[in-house]
């Protein structure tokens, strides 16, 4: 071949110089495009080398099968830029929260605990990196093993906070070599927190906890939640109890809590609402929050009582509450009510009792209460979606169609009672439907063969999926719950973080009200979590959503890549061209991504990724 092409090189070269000029012009093109291409190829690989000494899963492979796709890609678009992978962050981001740095909210001015709050505005700008896990990270042990013993690698903790940790939900940890253990078949240790779960039963009038559900409680919002014991405790009785608790940067009961696989989100009402819609929890939990309930004229209480259902109940327990009431009780023979009595009665709340430093309260069931007690307004206009809004001085809710009484409840929301959403039940029911085949096929794909060169279609099965642990989800645009109700239905040992995005239709309350956790969030943001919190991702036309909206397809990636410990998954469902972009992106995020056409006429694809396990 390539001698004939000289041959006739000579040929043309001796017979018309114009020609030859031309011809020799071509190979020298040739030529260059060879040489940049070798020179292009090592320089890739010497880099590539030399910054990630260390991947797991043949990463080197993957990365020149990504290449080509990218090439591909590149030939496709105009003026696209030279692929570039985006370097790692230093040793200090390992643990990096954004939109909660306190020396900056301090500089800015920011006081009285305002300074603990959320401020994403002074995160923006930072140069693009990718967090690394600390040096002896170790991918999590699978639940429900995991669930008890952790790595203390994996998460922020000094000795000396062990040592002094000392409330009742902290207590349970015991520290081992590399591993934290939350004994909970060990007697002594997990007695306290099923003894208080009892306490809180009994008080409420039931026989034992075994009886929360048919008392209609279901959903738990766990304020200040230790390290998860309790929630966790609650999910055994098959409730779901959410812990939220302000960003601490060593210690976290946060980060503590989804390392063991619990719900867990960092968020606080210090000034600001919680991201959830009012009426949204049967029970608020707080076993020494932290919280001095009788600050700021009543206004976290006021909190509590927007996020509470009528009828639910708000446990409380505070050695100092004990204190006040009883020294006032002693002193005044109950002639003077505490602060916190005071309040309680204006928000309408009733005493049920009050055990040791136990108490518990249940919030009226009529929505009438609150106009005769005049001292607290009611708040103008119903929420639509309340996005981190200053904590406001009056009641919701009294006029929403979702004020039930939590032991009126009809059941979980199915398309018979769905229409109080203004969802049409054919909708309801044909979604549930999608998601449940859908997931056969997500199920199917969780398998490092899918970055093979023969590459896995939605319904093989071989080796058995999920190949590595799947435990924490979050569905980023959740829609009604249905991916998260199809994993229920089929028994995986998942809770998902259903996330509707801030523009989308308002699904949270329903998503809540089904009895799932949920929270609103603005993706053109950070999320409220710590680094490597995840196994798995999914989002549904979040790509779509957001190129919408004023922000970039490379920061929510980024932030995907922070959130997710290193090894998990991420599916992306979107159309063709979203999706490819995200694909030219994930390459630069290390990610191996495989885009999978669903052939069934659509342009609907799916990205499939899995983060690799880089180490320094
Ligand atoms: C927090 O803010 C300070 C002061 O603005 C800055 O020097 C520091 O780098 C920030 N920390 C992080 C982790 O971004
Ligand atoms: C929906 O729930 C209600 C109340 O629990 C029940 O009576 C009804 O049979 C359920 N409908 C379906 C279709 O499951
Ligand atoms: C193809 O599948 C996607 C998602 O799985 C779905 O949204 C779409 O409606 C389907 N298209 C057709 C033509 O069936």
């Amino acid at each position: 071949m390539r001698r004939s092409l000289f041959t006739k090189l000579s040929i043309l070269f001796g017979r018309r110089p114009s020609v030859s000029w031309l011809v020799l012009c071509i190979v020298g093109v040739f030529g260059v495009i060879a040489l940049l291409e070798s020179s292009y190829s090592s320089t890739f690989d010497s880099v590539a080398s030399s910054t990630n000494p260390d991947v797991y899963i043949s990463y080197r492979k993957l990365t020149k099968l990504v290449r080509n796709d990218y090439l591909d890609l590149n030939s496709l678009s105009v003026g696209a830029n030279w692929i570039k992978d985006i370097g790692f962050c230093g040793k200090e981001r390992e643990n990096y929260v954004p939109c909660y740095n306190v020396s900056a909210n301090t500089v800015t001015g920011l006081k009285d605990g305002e300074e603990f709050d959320r401020h994403c505005e002074l995160s923006r700008g930072q140069p693009h990196c990718l967090v690394r896990p600390p040096k002896d990270y170790k991918i999590p042990l699978t639940w429900p093993a995991g669930r008890d013993i952790i790595w203390s690698g994996n998460v922020r903790l000094t000795k000396d906070q062990f040592l002094s940790s000392g409330s009742m939900t902290k207590r349970l940890m015991l520290l081992e070599e590399n591993q934290i253990a939350f004994h909970s078949d060990d007697g002594m240790m997990v007695d306290s927190v099923k003894d208080h779960s009892h306490l809180i039963a009994e008080m409420i009038g039931l026989g034992s906890d075994a009886e929360f559900l048919q008392a209609g409680v279901r959903t738990v919002l766990d304020i200040g939640c230790g390290f998860g014991s309790f929630g966790g405790h609650l999910l055994s009785l098959k409730l779901m109890a959410l812990c939220v608790a302000e960003y601490e940067s060593s210690g976290s009961q946060v980060q503590f809590a989804l390392e063991r696989g619990l719900p867990a989100v960092i968020g606080d009402f210090i000034s600001k609402q919680l991201p959830f819609p009012s009426l949204s929890y049967d029970m608020v939990h707080c076993a020494q929050c932290g919280i001095i309930w009788d600050n700021k004229d009543g206004l976290f209480l006021i909190e509590i009582d927007r996020v509470l259902k009528p009828g639910g109940y708000f446990i409380l327990t505070s050695p100092t509450t004990r204190q006040q009431q009883d020294s006032s009780a002693s002193a005044k023979k109950g002639s003077m009510s505490t602060p916190l009595e005071e309040f309680t009665k204006k928000l309408c709340w009733s005493l049920l009792g009050q055990q040791e430093e136990t108490f518990i309260w249940q919030k009226t069931v009529n929505s009438q209460c609150y106009s005769s007690q005049l001292s607290i307004p009611i708040c103008k206009g119903e929420d639509m979606q309340l996005y981190y809004q200053p904590l406001a001085h009056c009641i919701s809710g009294t006029s929403s169609n979702r004020w039930v009484p939590i032991h009126d409840r009809s059941g979980p929301l199915n398309s018979t009672n769905i229409e109080i959403h203004g969802v049409d039940p054919d909708d309801f029911s044909e979604d549930s439907g999608f998601w449940k085949s859908a997931l056969r096929n997500y199920w199917s794909l969780l398998s490092p063969l899918i970055f093979s060169d023969h590459p896995k279609r939605p319904g093989e099965e071989d080796p058995l999926p999920p190949y590595n642990m799947v435990r924490n989800v979050m569905d980023m645009n959740a829609h009604y719950g249905g991916l998260n109700a199809a994993m229920l239905e089929a028994s995986k040992s998942v809770w998902v973080m259903n996330v509707v995005p801030l523009g989308a239709r308002n699904t949270l309350p329903l998503i809540l009200d089904r009895g799932l956790a949920g929270i609103l969030h603005n993706w053109c943001e950070p999320f409220p979590t710590y680094p490597r919190t995840y196994d798995m991702l999914h989002a549904n036309g979040l790509l779509s959503h957001i190129s919408s909206q004023d922000c970039s397809m490379l920061e929510l990636l980024l932030e995907m890549d922070r959130i997710l410990r290193p090894e998990g998954w991420i599916i992306l469902s979107d159309t063709l061209g979203p999706i490819e972009k995200a694909r030219m992106l994930a390459t630069q995020i290390r990610w191996e991504a495989r885009v999978i056409d669903l052939q069934n006429g659509s342009d609907q694809r799916l990205l499939v990724c899995q983060k690799p396990f880089t180490r320094k």
